[in-house]
Parts: structure tokens; C-alpha cells; sequence
């Protein structure tokens, strides 16, 4: 997320301030007495992310002046639900890697994980309840009911070789822009929303986490593990996951061709047929139609953007709107 620009230069540097606040912050609400919380609690502390959600939130609020102590803290809870469903994420689809570092299921197994999952979310409620604005929970709430919905949405979906793009998008809508969303819209909260203009923050985050979704299922085929921190390279299609460039693939060819991508989509043994798949995808255009139309939610987020006051954050937002195109981690 660098930037040419000084001015926007120093505020990235600004905000590293304010991201080192965060970062206390986030040590301190995971503490427990417990000795095995405790040792997951200092293993999540070194798996740093790239903390876009609360990036966008601080931002938002930067912009309108208006970055305090609840600032923090729901940046705090944004961060902390979006660690608790990775960590569930990681034990449904068996990854072993996660920034760049092992999953807590690769470490402490299944069990341990999913509870410490349910940890972190307490704790992330938690973090929103100090800031006592009752318009906030609701937000969470519908967050994490339209996240746990979208995740199993695609469990119930895993190796459906006749996956639309239209189930597709519903997953990603719920499991990703969700949060997003509520991100961007808890901003606007804080920052004095009524819940016309409320809805319009919700709207800018929504388009902006289907674009990251679009990317980051674009990198399981173009992504480099040790760049991105977690496997790539068929990890999706290995667990049934079938995203958007081998739908799109899917449905441009034609004859043999289709009958044969199917076939491969159907293969348990993805590691072998890994080369034939990456080939079908790149020559149907899979890649370059996923990124067309993260684009076009950049776009639409361009839009939204107006919400925001002319400033050095809505700068950077849209810096930050830039990178989710061009990311490759
Ligand atoms: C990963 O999110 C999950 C998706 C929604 C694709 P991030 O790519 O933001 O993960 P971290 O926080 O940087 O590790
Ligand atoms: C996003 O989906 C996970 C959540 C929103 C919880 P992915 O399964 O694609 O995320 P990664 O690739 O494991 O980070
Ligand atoms: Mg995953
Ligand atoms: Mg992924």
C-alpha cells in the first residue's frame, strides 16, 4: 500500500501510529489466564495481517476528524471477528498456512481452534460494547450472521461442478463484503451517519470486499504462496471451492473442451491435473474476467467515495481501492 505521493506519504506514516495503537490494543484484548488461550493468544500475535479492514475504518474516520478511542476500539472488533472466522476458516478448508506462519489447527488441532475461534469473537463483541453506541451492535450482528451464512453456503456448494456465478456471488457477498460493509458502516456511525447516509458507507464496503474476494480467488490461481502467506496454486479447487476464473472457464468452453474441464473439476487428485487446469483457465480468459469484474466494484465504490470529505484519507482510500487491483498478497 505504498504511495508516491508525500502528502499521502505522511499520512500512511500517521496511520502506522495509529496501527501500532491498534496492534497494543489487539494484544490486550486477547490476554486470558488460561495457558493454552494464552499460547494461541501470543502465536495469533505474531500472524500480523495486512489489516485493511481496519485501515478502511481509520481512514473513514480520519477523514471526518473524528479518530478517538471508540475509533480504536471498533477497529479493534473488526479486526478481532475477521481473526475468529479465519481461524474457522482455516479448520474447514485444512490449511496448514497463514500469514506466513502455521494455522492454530496445524499447531494445537481442530478442536482447540474452533473454540479459540469462539474466544476471539467474545472478545471482539466485547471491544464494540466499551464504545456503549447501541447502534453498532445490530451492525456486528447482521456481520456475523450474513458471514456464517455465506461460509455455509459454500460448504453446502463444495464440488458442485454446476455452481452459477450468481451462487457464487451470494457466497462471496455474505461470507466477505459483509464485513466489509459493516466496517465501512460502522465508520460512518461514529462519525455521525443518519442511516440514509449509513447505508451508503455499508454500500462503499460491500463493493470494496467483493473486489478483495475477486482478487484474493484470483491468487489461489496466479498467487505465489510465499507472497501471499497461505497455500495457493489449487488449495480452493482441492477443497471444492470453485471461483469465479474456473466457472467463468467452465462456461465459455464449448464441446470436449467443457466435458473434459469438468472432468478435471471433478478430479480428487488436483495436484496431478494442477498444469491442465491453469492452462484452461488462462486460454478461456478466467483470470483476466475475475479481474474485469473486481474492477467494475472498484468502480461502483468509486462512487461512494463522495460521502467522504476531499481529504488525505479519502486519498489513501482510494490508494488502498488501487492495490486491492493490483495486489499479490
Ligand atoms: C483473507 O483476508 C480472507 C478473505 C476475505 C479473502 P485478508 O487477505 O484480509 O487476510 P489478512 O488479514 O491480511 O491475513
Ligand atoms: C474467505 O475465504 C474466508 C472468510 C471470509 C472467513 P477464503 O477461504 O478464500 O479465505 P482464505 O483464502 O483462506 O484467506
Ligand atoms: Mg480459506
Ligand atoms: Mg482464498
Amino acid at each position: 500500500m505504498s504511495t508516491g505521493k508525500p502528502h499521502t506519504k505522511q499520512l500512511m506514516d500517521n496511520l502506522q501510529e495509529g496501527l501500532q495503537e491498534l496492534d497494543i490494543h489487539l494484544e490486550k484484548s486477547l490476554a486470558s489466564e488460561v495457558p493454552i488461550v494464552k499460547m494461541m493468544s501470543a502465536h495469533l500475535n505474531l500472524m500480523k495481517g495486512k489489516r485493511i479492514r481496519p485501515t478502511l475504518l481509520l481512514l473513514i474516520c480520519r477523514a471526518h476528524n473524528a479518530c478517538g478511542t471508540s475509533a480504536i476500539k471498533a477497529a479493534v472488533a473488526i479486526e478481532l471477528l475477521h481473526t475468529a472466522t479465519l481461524v474457522h476458516d482455516d479448520v474447514i478448508d485444512d490449511s496448514d498456512l497463514r500469514r506466513g506462519l502455521e494455522t492454530l489447527n496445524a499447531v494445537w488441532g481442530e478442536n482447540s481452534s474452533v473454540l479459540m475461534g469462539d474466544f476471539i469473537f467474545a472478545r471482539a463483541l466485547n471491544s464494540l460494547l466499551e464504545i456503549g453506541n447501541p447502534r453498532l451492535t445490530p451492525i456486528f450482528a447482521v456481520a456475523l450472521d450474513r458471514m456464517s451464512q455465506g461460509e455455509l453456503l459454500q460448504v453446502d456448494a463444495r464440488h458442485n461442478r454446476h455452481i452459477t456465478e450468481e451462487l457464487y456471488f451470494q457466497i462471496i457477498r455474505g461470507k466477505t463484503s459483509s464485513l466489509f460493509g459493516a466496517t465501512t458502516e460502522i465508520a460512518g456511525v461514529l462519525c455521525g451517519a443518519d442511516d440514509t447516509s449509513a447505508e451508503r458507507y455499508r454500500n462503499l464496503g460491500e463493493s470494496i470486499g467483493t473486489a478483495f474476494q475477486l482478487t484474493d480467488d484470483m491468487l489461489d490461481y496466479n498467487g505465489v504462496s510465499d507472497v501471499t502467506g497461505k497455500p495457493t496454486g489449487g488449495h480452493d479447487l482441492k477443497e471444492g471451492k470453485i471461483t469465479l476464473p474456473i466457472i467463468y472457464a467452465q462456461r465459455i468452453a464449448e464441446g470436449a473442451e467443457r466435458e473434459r474441464l469438468t472432468m478435471l473439476i471433478e478430479d480428487p487428485d488436483v495436484d496431478s491435473s494442477w498444469p491442465e487446469i491453469l492452462e484452461f483457465v488462462h486460454r478461456y480468459g478466467g483470470i483476466e474476467y475475475t479481474m474485469e469484474v473486481a474492477r467494475r466494484f472498484i468502480d461502483e465504490a468509486q462512487q461512494n467515495l463522495e460521502l467522504l470529505p476531499a481529504s488525505e484519507g479519502r486519498d489513501a482510500i482510494e490508494e488502498i481501492m488501487e492495490f486491492i487491483l493490483s495486489r499479490e498478497h
